[in-house]
């Protein structure tokens, strides 16, 4: 199909390119850290999650990612279908040996790879917060007392377990998206189409 189409590395990789297969977007790649790779007439970019939209809103035709990371980065992108995995939500969690309650947070410092939706989420209930903003495994922030909070994904609950973290309020359910370029949206549209029809025909 001559399509350039981004997918997340990590746990959405493998449901993407299953997704991608069954509708005949054959993306077999060689599994050898070249990140943009030509397959079978198509290009692939193997990209972290939350720069999948940024690629699509910059010129690749279509991506599969998180919408947590399309709310968080506020992409303008096309989105013509919500996807039936990636299924978790964005939440705020405490140490569980604290007991506490999020009207009290006035003050907190809460960790988080999601500045934007954390800070949106507190202002929305008129609370006031430092973010503390890093790049993964924020659960670490409150055990090494840098934080009183985080606000991460959550799917099965094993990592807030295991970091004695519990989940004190749910910010938003989470679920893979596909996302199109808005120019390939309309200059392919019948190609794109097609393909979306097809993937919703598997949902
Ligand atoms: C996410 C998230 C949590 C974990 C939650 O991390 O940041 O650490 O998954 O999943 P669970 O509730 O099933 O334990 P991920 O593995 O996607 O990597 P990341 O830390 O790089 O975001």
């Amino acid at each position: 199909m001559n399509l350039s189409i981004a997918v997340p590395k990590g746990r959405l990789l493998e449901p993407s390119m299953e997704i991608l297969n069954e509708v005949g977007v054959d993306l077999d790649f060689q599994d050898n850290r070249e990140l943009v790779q030509k397959v079978n007439g198509n290009t692939l970019v193997l990209s972290k999650a939350r720069d999948v939209p940024v690629y699509v809103e910059h010129g690749i035709e279509i991506g599969i990612a998180g919408s947590d990371v399309l709310e968080e980065r506020r992409s303008d992108v096309f989105v013509p279908l919500e996807l039936d995995f990636g299924k978790c939500r964005l939440s705020v969690a405490v140490p569980e040996e604290k007991d506490l309650d999020i009207e009290d947070f006035d003050g907190y410092t809460i960790a988080t790879e999601y500045p934007t939706l954390t800070s949106d989420f507190f202002e929305s209930r008129d609370i006031s917060v430092d973010v503390l903003e890093l790049k993964g495994s924020v659960e670490v922030a409150p055990k090494i007392g840098i934080s009183d909070a985080i606000v991460d994904i959550v799917e099965s609950g094993n990592t807030l377990d295991a970091n004695n973290l519990v989940e004190l309020e749910k910010i938003m359910d989470v679920s893979a998206l596909l996302m199109v370029n808005r120019i390939s949206q309309k200059v392919r549209f019948q190609e794109i189409n097609e393909l979306v029809e097809k993937i919703k025909g598997l949902l």
